[in-house]
């Protein structure tokens, strides 16, 4: 049993597209004035051809692993909380893991829309407090530009592309995940959702032409829902860890919108400069969210050893929750000899990755199967 589980490595990655509001206004009847006031976001990331949500995850993941000193064989579990994943099955998870070359990690996407990476950390810290594992790898992933009707305007200014990853480790020392809280209210499904794909509205010409692969969201309706529940979340993630509001040195709030934070900063009487806001540049990337605004808020030293942090979210399902976590200090500088490191590890588990969907063809050949992937 170990009873802490510090996060020891953490990593980001967006795709180099941008779309500005400026752009945005080419291709629906909206402008720059207004998204920023309503919305606060400026601009977003847009993954291109090649790039998806399991690349994404990939790359935040080796850099997250890469100032740490464990090897991808080392990690235990891989989670991936992700609105987009690259499949409905296999899980995203998955292809990250092979990926990796994390080849003794079990590897599963977990489905809480944009409260997703609060509910895997917390899962994944509970597995290793109970003992059941020593190590974790977790991320939010996301392409949500994929699933954008371009042609609503209330929906495509919102969403980017990205993702985020924390290494979580056991330890004896004080300090990492304290508590959490996750909730949710599945009557309020219909707000945010993207309708057909699953086994309720299979994909048919029909579902395609009434764009139901798409996002459709009651913005009205999420929205009010969100100012309801961030301050309550951060106030019962706080007594549960035994903090007291005054303990906490920074707030990391899902980035969806300005004004959400704004009011969640009123509902719980503390100053933005409390809050950590990156909106602006990357839009709302859903699960990678927290996580991206936690490694900028690392690098421009908003958040250092001993800091008491609570990030809280909400999302489709509905779904919301916040963990609070006292950050330790323990990841390595992530030099040029271990970039280096990390590509030639990545690369040779492409190799290995190859030989296995080999030997499988091989496989299936002797046995007399086709032996053809799917995908
Ligand atoms: N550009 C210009 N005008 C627009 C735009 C746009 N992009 N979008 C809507 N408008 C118009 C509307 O048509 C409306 O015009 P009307 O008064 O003539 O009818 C007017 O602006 C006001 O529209 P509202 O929807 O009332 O605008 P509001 O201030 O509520 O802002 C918004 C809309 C930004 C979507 C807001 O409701 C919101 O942020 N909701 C929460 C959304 C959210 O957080 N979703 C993600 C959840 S997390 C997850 O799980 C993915």
């Amino acid at each position: 049993m170990s009873p802490f589980a510090h996060v020891i490595g953490w990593g980001m990655a967006v795709p180099e597209k941008v779309l500005t509001n400026d752009d945005l206004a080419q291709i629906v009847e909206t402008n720059d004035e207004w998204i920023v006031s309503r919305t606060g976001i400026r601009q977003r990331h847009v993954a291109e051809k090649g790039e998806t949500t399991a690349t994404l995850a990939t790359r935040a993941a080796a850099e997250a692993l890469a100032m740490t000193d464990l090897e991808p064989p080392d990690i235990d579990l891989v989670v991936v909380a992700t609105s987009t994943p690259e499949h409905l099955f296999p899980a995203t998870a998955c292809l990250v893991q092979d990926a990796l070359g994390a080849d003794r990690a079990g590897a599963f996407d977990l489905s809480a829309a944009c409260s997703g990476f609060i509910f895997a950390l917390n899962m994944a810290a509970q597995s290793i407090r109970t003992g059941s594992i020593r190590s974790a790898l977790v991320i939010g992933s996301e392409t949500l530009t994929r699933l954008i009707n371009w042609e609503d305007r209330g929906t495509c200014v919102l969403f980017g592309d990205g993702a985020g990853a924390f290494v979580l480790q056991a330890s004896e020392r004080p300090g990492g995940v304290l508590g959490a809280v996750m909730r949710s209210d599945g009557s309020g499904g219909e707000a945010l959702s993207v309708p057909a794909g699953g086994s309720r509205y299979p994909a048919t010409a029909e579902t395609v032409e009434r764009k139901m692969h798409t996002i459709h969201m009651n913005g009205g309706e999420v929205f009010r829902f969100a100012t309801r529940v961030m301050a309550a979340a951060t106030r019962e993630a706080a007594a549960r860890s035994g903090l007291r509001l005054a303990d906490i040195s920074l707030i990391v709030p899902h980035q969806a919108n300005l004004r959400i934070i704004e009011a969640a900063a009123r509902g719980l009487h503390m100053p933005m400069d409390k809050f950590m806001v990156n909106i602006g540049d990357y839009g709302n990337t859903s699960t990678a969210s927290i996580p991206i605004a936690v490694c900028e808020a690392v690098r421009d030293g908003r958040i250092r050893p001993g800091d008491n942090v609570i990030m809280v979210g909400f999302g489709a399902g509905l779904t919301w929750g916040a963990l609070a976590l006292q950050w330790v200090e323990t990841a390595k500088r992530v030099t040029p000899a271990r970039r280096r490191r990390r590509t030639v590890l990545v690369g040779l588990a492409h190799v290995r990755s190859f030989f296995r969907r080999l030997w499988r063809r091989i496989e299936g050949v002797l046995w007399g199967g086709r032996g053809r992937p799917t995908i």
